[in-house]
């Protein structure tokens, strides 16, 4: 599918956290949890972010939402009535109001709320945030609950009566209450069971034809995604490594990073498991990053150039981009789609 208009932008964002010691809380050092990312999402794109745990997506997703203020960069989102903003500049009133336009879908959707809300409370929170009351909200909470799924007549039960993926609907339906643009999902399937994964991918893709959603669909696995997201950008601490529409970066990888994250999709033919590229040691820490590639104390093709010059995101085929000094001799393998 072609999608023109761009909903949004991000241009250079970083955030980095301090590191405090002491009991006069000295810096001693920061995190950087996303350093220097910059990207954009068409309307109706679905764009895919992944990597291992503790590469920076949680951190990017909630700096989009600012949720929490990114240190340096621009986040400009394009509002319903088309104005461009850029949301690292607003006041919190002026916020409050973009609030509605932008939702987040959580892994665990309820660990932030009490467990003394009805179905009906959690999903009716946001529209009750915009002064939304009685039985117009009722009615509104209604339709959302049938929208995604859930039984109508068990609006005033408890979260805890439900299953996973039951709550993983209640937690969509709140975060549709508004009716937003942009959706950014955080890993919304992980922790259910994976006869439940593929529902609830189901029902978001639905969702977002139904209502011209745009996603940026958080996972740290490439086969969560591949079904889901027309773009996926792979980050490694803090940074976009890669960044293709699906089927060319599947097909096509051209970092040695994403290679191995496909190597571990599983395979229609399990002969080819044996290819499996196993990354040795940990996620590099991005309190004390390596020098140059940041991924080459386990890049198997590392040299010593890797050791010294950190590579540059750069296009290496049109729309398909990649941080690797080597992005154009080596022969990487990927995966069919
Ligand atoms: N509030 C914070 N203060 C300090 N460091 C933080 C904070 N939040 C995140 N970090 C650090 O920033 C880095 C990125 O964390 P983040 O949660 O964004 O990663 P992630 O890719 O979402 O991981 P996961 O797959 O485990 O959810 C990690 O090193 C984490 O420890
Ligand atoms: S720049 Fe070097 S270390 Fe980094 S991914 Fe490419 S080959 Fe591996
Ligand atoms: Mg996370």
């Amino acid at each position: 599918m072609e999608f023109d208009e761009i909903i949004l932008q991000v241009k250079g964002m970083k955030k980095y956290f301090p590191i405090e010691k002491g009991l006069l809380r000295r810096q001693v050092g920061q995190v950087k949890a996303v350093d220097d990312v910059s990207f954009e999402i068409k309307r109706g794109e679905a764009l895919g972010l992944v990597g291992e745990s503790g590469c920076g997506k949680t951190t990017l997703g909630r700096c989009v939402l600012r949720a929490i203020d990114p240190t340096e960069g621009e986040i400009i989102l394009r509002t319903s009535d088309g104005a461009m903003v850029d949301i690292t500049a607003l006041d919190k009133p002026e916020l409050r109001q973009l609030r509605k336009e932008m939702q987040m879908v959580f892994q665990d959707p309820f660990s932030s709320l009490s467990p003394r809300m009805t179905v009906l409370d959690i999903i009716g929170e946001p529209l009750w945030a915009q002064g939304i009351r009685g039985k117009e909200m009722e009615d509104m909470v209604r339709e959302l609950a049938d929208l995604v799924g859930l039984n109508i007549g068990h609006l005033n039960r408890y979260p805890n009566a439900f299953s996973g993926g039951q709550r993983q609907r209640i937690g969509i339906a709140r975060a549709l209450a508004t009716r937003p643009g942009l959706i950014v999902a955080d890993e919304p399937v992980s922790a259910l069971d994976v006869s439940i994964q593929a529902q609830i991918l189901n029902l978001l893709q639905d969702l977002q034809e139904k209502l011209s959603l745009t996603y940026l669909f958080i996972a740290h696995d490439l086969s969560v995604v591949e079904h889901i997201a027309d773009r996926v950008a792979v980050m490694y601490v803090g940074k976009i490594i890669e960044l293709a529409d699906t089927e060319e970066l599947y097909l096509n990888p051209k970092h040695p990073y994403t290679e191995a994250l496909l190597s571990a999709v599983p395979k229609p033919d399990p002969r080819l498991e044996e290819r499996q590229i196993i990354l040795s040691g940990e996620v590099a820490n991005p309190a004390d990053p390596p020098s140059g590639c940041l991924f080459h104390p386990r890049c198997q093709y590392a040299q010593d150039r890797c050791r010294q010059e950190a590579p540059a995101l750069e296009e290496v085929r049109p729309g398909h981009y990649a941080a690797c000094h080597f992005s154009k001799e080596l022969e990487l393998t990927g995966v069919a789609i």
